[in-house]
């Protein structure tokens, strides 16, 4: 313990004598065709060092907020220069299967993905990450990620702040550690640095009204207890998918890895003074990353970081004139959303998460026992089916469970109903050691009966070790043929395959299509060959599995994806 509170002193002291820097506002994009490149950058985080990062677009880290309309029908461009295979997946966003972005639209080195879907969210704010197998946490914590703005009439008609950079302020905390050369350590749990959009020891000039923070833990680990200097007091308007019937007041807000919320905090007549946005983490419960120090056996790694417990600065705020317009009052109710009720639903499931023994700290962790396995399908759900998930933790670690395709209403945490912040529309909650927690979801709008979605662990390490499993919805075949239309000049058949699989291409030649791979589930390239219209190729000695099928022309490639079995 003495260690960890010299560590603490010192850690505090580097804090403060590091240099202040203005907040950097991610520039945006918006209308209804994106283009996101993601690349090689670096960052002189410390004077005289560089930190190898990836950066999306113009950004040396993280890549611009994409501004979203309800109802759009959008296409993203993700153009792959990361040296790496990577996926892109749009958190929170209800999209098919093959718009998802999940570890099987797999994106390889200096090839684009494309997905095309109709924006169908609530106003939120959501988020892009890039989701490959065991390689999430090395590529999100290096700053492959950026914020999602929706915007829809309802939230619209609502006198708020919107004025992006000027009274609506996207805010992504992520807590990192660099290793003695300042390189991310992804797996780090001794994370004492505290960025907000990428800037390390960020300040903000905010005019004295009403301001909208789009808060967003971005984190690869850590829980962050959100409040402000003095305990002042914020409205909680919306949280993961979508605004609240009402907002609700509150000093604090806790989020888990991936877990968003936006808050107004009212500044009228504060001009001249400063404030700090904070973490509040001495009031986390033990066995919440971030929390009070679990006492380690003597001789341990330091696995502790010294802001575990501690409360902490994240953002400074130094408050100015009011701006032209102001936003003063904030409004009694919101927008109207009723939850599912328990009577709805029709299937009940319950996921168990388990470690090897009560005092694994680090991982792996399971659902129901298990890893993840690519080739099993976890659950069938049959589409719009309404469900009850019951979650367990007997683990000794608190887990921000994730799930993909929907968004969930929180029925109870061990039996009581939850605070009014979690009553809207979640895609993430974190469930504590030995406490249970049923949600109720609808699994409405796509099938497909190949290609799964994910729910998983948001502790990025815990994900890629394998505590992630993947259901199906729907039961209809013609689904998988038609995953999405830019798929749609290439056939694929037949779906599952056992002896062979043929692939064909409607004008395979004069499209300028110069070759076809065939990939497994971990990216490793099983097949590769040049195409006239139609090939035929031998499966039968091939392991079960999904497979990816890429057909590539001039530096574009489409793809679908194929089962063996
Ligand atoms: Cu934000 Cu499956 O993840
Ligand atoms: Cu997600
Ligand atoms: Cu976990």
């Amino acid at each position: 313990m003495k260690r960890i509170t010299l560590f603490a002193v010192l850690a505090c002291f580097i804090y403060q004598a590091r240099a202040q820097h203005l907040l950097y506002v991610p520039d945006t994009l918006s209308g209804t065709a994106f283009n996101l490149t993601v690349h090689r950058d670096s960052v002189s985080f410390f004077p005289g060092t560089f930190t190898q990062t990836f950066g999306i677009n113009s950004h040396k880290y993280l890549g611009p907020t994409l501004f979203l309309r309800k109802g759009d029908s959008v296409s993203i461009t993700v153009n792959n220069q990361m040296g790496d295979t990577t996926s892109m997946h749009w958190h929170g966003l209800h999209v098919a299967p093959a718009n998802d972005g999940g570890p099987f639209s797999m994106i390889m080195d200096g090839m684009s993905w494309s997905p095309k879907f109709i924006v169908r969210n609530n106003a939120a704010t959501y988020w892009y990450h890039p989701h490959m197998m065991m390689k999430t946490a090395a590529q999100a914590i290096k700053g492959d990620a950026g914020l999602i703005i929706i915007q829809d009439s309802a939230e619209q008609a609502l006198m708020l702040p919107r004025r992006y950079g000027i009274d609506d302020f996207p805010v992504i905390v992520q807590s990192v550690e660099l290793d003695s050369l300042n390189q991310f350590m992804p797996r780090g749990m001794v994370d004492s640095i505290v960025l907000v959009n990428g800037t390390d020891s960020p300040l903000v000039n905010l005019p004295a009204q009403v301001v909208r923070l789009r808060l967003l833990n971005a984190s690869g680990e850590r829980t962050f207890n959100f409040g402000f200097t003095a305990s002042k007091s914020f409205k909680v308007i919306g949280n993961d998918g979508g605004l609240l019937p009402a907002p609700v007041t509150a000093t604090r807000v806790r989020l888990s890895p991936g877990e968003r919320a936006e808050i107004l905090v009212d500044l009228d007549g504060m001009a001249g003074q400063t404030i700090h946005l904070m973490s509040y983490a001495s009031e986390l419960p033990m066995g919440v990353q971030g929390g009070p120090t679990m006492p380690m056996p003597p001789g341990s790694p330091l696995m502790n970081s010294p802001l575990n417990g501690i409360n902490f600065n994240i953002l400074q705020i130094n408050i100015g004139a009011q701006t032209a317009a102001p936003i003063t009052t904030i409004p009694a109710t919101l927008v109207p959303d009723t939850p599912y009720t328990e009577s709805m639903a029709n299937t009940t499931r319950t996921i168990h998460m388990t470690a090897d023994s009560m005092m694994v700290m680090d991982g792996p962790f399971y659902f129901n026992h298990n890893l993840y396995d690519a080739n099993r399908i976890d659950y069938h759900i049959p589409l719009n089916n309404i469900e009850i998930w019951t979650l367990m933790d007997s683990t000794m670690v608190a887990h921000p469970f994730h799930i993909h395709d929907v968004h969930f209403y929180i029925l109870d945490r061990n039996g009581n109903p939850p605070d009014a912040v979690e009553r809207g529309r979640k895609d993430v909650l974190l469930i504590q050691p030995n406490e249970t927690v049923r949600f109720i979801a609808k699994f409405d709008d796509f099938a497909d009966t190949t290609l799964p979605y994910m729910y998983h662990c948001h502790i990025l390490m815990h994900e890629d070790d394998g505590m992630m499993g993947q259901f199906v919805v729907g039961g209809e075949r013609a689904s998988v043929n038609n995953i999405n239309s830019t798929e749609k000049g290439m056939m694929v058949f037949p779906n599952p395959a056992s002896e062979s699989i043929t692939i064909s291409i409607e004008g395979a030649a004069s499209s300028g299509v110069s070759g076809i791979a065939v990939y497994d589930v971990m990216g490793r390239k099983v097949y590769a060959g040049t195409l006239e219209n139609t090939i035929t190729i031998n499966t039968a000695q091939w392991v079960k599995g999904l497979y990816f099928v890429t057909a590539i022309s001039s530096g574009h490639s489409i793809r679908k994806t194929f089962m063996v079995r």
